[in-house]
């Protein structure tokens, strides 16, 4: 009896926490990136690149949008630019035989360079036409609403990189709420969920998740330090929890044709 009883409890557990002993394959697609070489701060090896994507095919990610920052100070890259280290990418990992679908987008900041990329519709998108921007983490930007429209005018959907990283918004929830009745997309830094950034940044990453604000995660891979805690988070049972609550839409941009 007490067997039997186990066992149906071990089954409802199973069914709760969907593919217990392979935790990573729910985490099939990875948005946010940075694994074009010498960009960015991201990789800056094609080597490195490559050891990065075989531990994330590990954690069952057969889909990659690597995303690298253009920021009009450090970071003034061009599409151009960052479609050739795709390609240098993508030969490389023909080379050597490693299945896996990789595609590029950015991660904007928020900046005049950024606006000037809207106007003229020189941006590089995921999915049907979200377009992956971020923030400063010292202040808010005051013309944060002009930035959304821009977005909005120009056609593209507004995803905000780690919404959880800009601290300043826990004592100003009301800008969180407010990208959202603009039609923001929030994208969680899987990795906040283990306080891995700050113990404030994972307090508000739960606050949007009890609030259902998150839609999108990613790893935001820059390094392979960032991978080795990834390892540990995807693990845990809140993520496996957010993974199965049917509100994460990573799995609906996989591409067709894309396999493990
Ligand atoms: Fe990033």
């Amino acid at each position: 009896m007490l067997n039997k009883v186990f066992s149906n409890f071990q089954n409802k557990i199973n069914l709760l926490f969907n593919n217990t002993n392979n935790p990573g394959r729910m985490f099939s697609l990875d948005l946010h990136s940075h694994l074009i070489a010498g960009v960015d701060d991201g990789v800056e090896t094609i080597d490195e690149s490559i050891e990065i994507i075989l531990e994330l095919k590990k954690l069952g990610v057969f889909n990659i949008i690597t995303t690298p920052h253009i920021k009009q100070e450090r970071y003034p890259n061009s599409s151009m630019q960052i479609k050739c280290g795709l390609g240098l990418l993508r030969k490389e990992l023909n080379r050597r035989k490693i299945k896996i679908r990789i595609d590029v987008a950015a991660e904007y900041y928020a900046d005049e360079y950024f606006l000037e990329l809207l106007l003229k519709r020189d941006i590089m998108t995921f999915g049907e036409s979200y377009v992956l921007f971020e923030l400063s983490y010292k202040h808010c930007p005051s013309n944060l609403e002009e930035i959304i429209d821009a977005i909005k005018e120009a056609g593209y959907i507004p995803v905000l990189a780690h919404p959880e990283r800009y601290l300043y918004m826990l004592e100003n929830f009301h800008l969180y709420h407010m990208m959202k009745d603009k039609g923001v997309y929030f994208q969680l830094n899987i990795n906040s969920l283990s306080g891995y950034y700050s113990p404030k940044a994972r307090k508000i990453a739960k606050t949007l998740l009890k609030k259902d604000m998150i839609e999108f995660v990613g790893s935001d891979t820059h390094k392979m330090k960032h991978l080795e805690a990834l390892k540990q988070t995807v693990n845990t049972r809140q993520f496996k929890r957010l993974f199965n609550s049917g509100k994460i839409l990573n799995n609906a941009l996989i591409c067709p044709g894309s396999s493990s």
